[in-house]
């Protein structure tokens, strides 16, 4: 965390600092430059948590892009409910398009694992997911991943877009939300 960022009071620790963010974000946008350099690439933000994401990683990719937004809906508080809800689809058609998933974190799957089924349909050039954060231990279906920023343990975190109840998205760094305020 850099001086300037005060620990949230409802922050048990922050696992993840404003700086590594920073540092592993630039690698990958500068792997995925690399990766679809020359392809017809749109990075599909899922609404809400990967905002932060997307708009640092974006900055960090060096090739001609464009941006799109779902909103899927899964969780209440702090655990999924199973059943995924689409609030918002894609605007433009994903047809012949690189899309590239961009998510805030992996955790039981079932949110990505809905939505791959449902993008496949619609005949991408190809299909794939960025996620900043991944809870491998919490995998209930699979889903594989071709960027994934920081691999984190089974803890409830928040802050760089990610909530509970809505609220500490705009936390700069990811932390663990203390037992105490998860009510
Ligand atoms: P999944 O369907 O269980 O993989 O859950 C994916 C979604 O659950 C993410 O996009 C988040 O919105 C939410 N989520 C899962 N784990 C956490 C967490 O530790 N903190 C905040 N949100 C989480």
């Amino acid at each position: 965390m850099t001086e300037s960022a005060a620990l949230h009071p409802d922050i048990l620790r922050v696992l993840i600092t404003q700086d590594e963010l920073r540092v592993r974000i630039r690698e990958m946008g500068r792997q995925i430059s690399r990766d679809y350099a020359g392809r017809p690439l749109t990075l599909v933000s899922i609404l809400k948590g990967s905002v932060l994401f997307l708009s640092d990683l974006m900055r960090e990719i060096d090739i001609d892009c464009t941006i799109d937004f779902m909103c899927l809906s899964s969780y209440e508080g702090k655990a999924s409910t199973g059943v995924v809800r689409m609030l918002l689809d894609l605007r433009e058609s994903a047809e012949g398009r690189d899309l590239l998933v961009v998510e805030d974190i992996i955790d039981t799957g079932l949110t990505l694992s809905y939505l791959m089924q449902n993008l496949k349909t619609r005949k991408p050039a190809s299909l794939e997911i960025c996620t900043l954060l991944d809870k491998p231990e919490c995998r209930k279906v699979k889903v594989a991943a071709k960027y994934v920023g920081f691999p984190i343990p089974n803890e409830f975190v928040v802050g760089y877009g990610l909530d509970y109840k809505e609220q500490y998205r705009n936390l700069p760094y990811v932390g663990v939300l203390k037992e105490s305020a998860a009510k």
